[in-house]
């Protein structure tokens, strides 16, 4: 969900904006040059930083703005890797779930897309049928399903309906198709990770019998909290056109979050700058400190970056932790579904931004 006001990211965002608008790539995006031989024609940008920094934040707010309140503007197309069905679907998934939302915001083809869907799911049942038990399909079947599927869609835009529209495809939580893949395996094309990033490269390939393109443009934006191939720029460009990190914010937004979000008796514009200088200003920590004023003083917020453990909050590492370990503290003082941190192997930190915010007792 977009924030009701996006604050600090205007340069984050306005080079979001001029991608969409013409593909340009600006600062602070930092283009990566392609490579040879790269077998993508559409390489998505990449947004990393830690979790809850804010990159969800940032293009639920690309999809708000670009969309227009009437729907008219861009098809904003987002893929929450965060949802199982998602994470564990493959092409098929991915498209049924691109063709719901290609529905929902353009309702003259709603009607068509979902045929799509259902005679796709004809088409399994009718090759599952004879199997003596329910089996999975053979991988070689489901590329069968799938290219049928896309076939299908080629035809439903058959006749230029979306020639001049640009089709805006976001891939959230992205770390989690990071996980499930192996990268440093001899085939990433064949790891989840490739087929995401070729399953939208195929949508900018859908063409009409004389060639034209079927969807007038599209974009691509990845976000998750780390890029893979890390300290190998050669082998990212393979797969992606720019990459930024979303950082911290600057001290004087961070300091309007915080009044924002809590109480402005208690963040008084003097306090709220003070605390933003001294903690590591990354959106999921100032919500946390929020949290963490409810029922106390000023006075001992003040001690929070003043007080004897001042000098270690400062560093940003240890303030992330003795924040994290003041309000886990709290939380166990609640019955609370507590998701294991972490998956054996993963990349992912142990513990998960959208996680703290799914269990936290508080009302944000
Ligand atoms: N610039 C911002 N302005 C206002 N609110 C923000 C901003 N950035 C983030 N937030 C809010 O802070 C919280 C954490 O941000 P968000 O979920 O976008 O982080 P994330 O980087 O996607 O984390 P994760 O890696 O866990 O998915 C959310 O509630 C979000 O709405
Ligand atoms: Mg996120």
């Amino acid at each position: 969900m977009a924030p009701q006001q996006l604050i600090g990211r205007d340069a984050e965002a306005a080079a979001l904006d001029r991608y969409v608008v013409d593909g340009s790539v600006i600062a602070p995006l930092s283009r990566l040059p392609k490579p040879a031989g790269t077998l993508l024609g559409l390489r998505p940008l990449l947004l990393t930083g830690i979790g809850g920094s804010g990159k969800s934040a940032l293009v639920a707010d690309l999809m708000r703005r670009t969309q227009g309140s009437d729907w008219s503007g861009p098809i904003v197309v987002c893929l929450d890797f965060d949802q199982r069905t998602i994470a564990l679907g493959g092409e098929r998934e991915w498209l049924n779930e691109v063709t719901r939302q290609i529905g929902f915001m353009r309702p003259v083809l709603d009607g068509l897309l979902a045929r799509v869907r259902s005679e796709t799911r004809q088409h399994i049942d009718t090759v599952l049928r004879d199997r003596e038990r329910i089996e999975r399909l053979s991988g070689t079947e489901g590329l069968a399903i799938f290219a049928a599927m896309r076939a299908r869609l080629a035809e439903v835009l058959s006749d230029g309906v979306l020639a001049d529209d640009t089709l805006v495809m976001i891939l959230d939580t992205f770390e989690e198709i990071l996980v499930r893949s192996d990268l440093e395996g001899p085939d990433p094309e064949q790891e989840p990770f490739g087929q995401v990033l070729a399953f939208v490269d195929s949508l900018a390939r859908l063409a009409g019998p004389d060639g034209r393109p079927l969807i007038g443009a599209v974009r691509a934006v990845a976000a998750g909290r780390v890029a893979p191939f890390p300290s190998d720029d050669v082998r990212l460009a393979r797969w992606f056109e720019a990459h930024d990190e979303v950082g911290e914010l600057d001290v004087h937004s961070a300091a309007e979050l915080l009044r924002t979000w809590g109480s402005k008796r208690v963040f008084t514009s003097a306090r709220a700058l003070r605390l933003a200088k001294g903690l590591p200003c990354y959106p999921l920590i100032l919500k946390l400190l929020v949290a963490f004023a409810e029922h106390r003083t000023g006075r001992e917020l003040d001690s929070l970056i003043e007080g004897p453990q001042s000098e270690s909050l400062l560093g940003t590492e240890v303030a992330t932790r003795a924040l994290y370990s003041r309000f886990l503290e709290r939380l166990k003082d609640h019955a609370l579904p507590i998701r294991p941190p972490g998956k054996s192997g993963s990349s992912t930190p142990p513990i998960s931004g959208s996680w703290l915010i799914r269990a936290s007792p508080c009302r944000w």
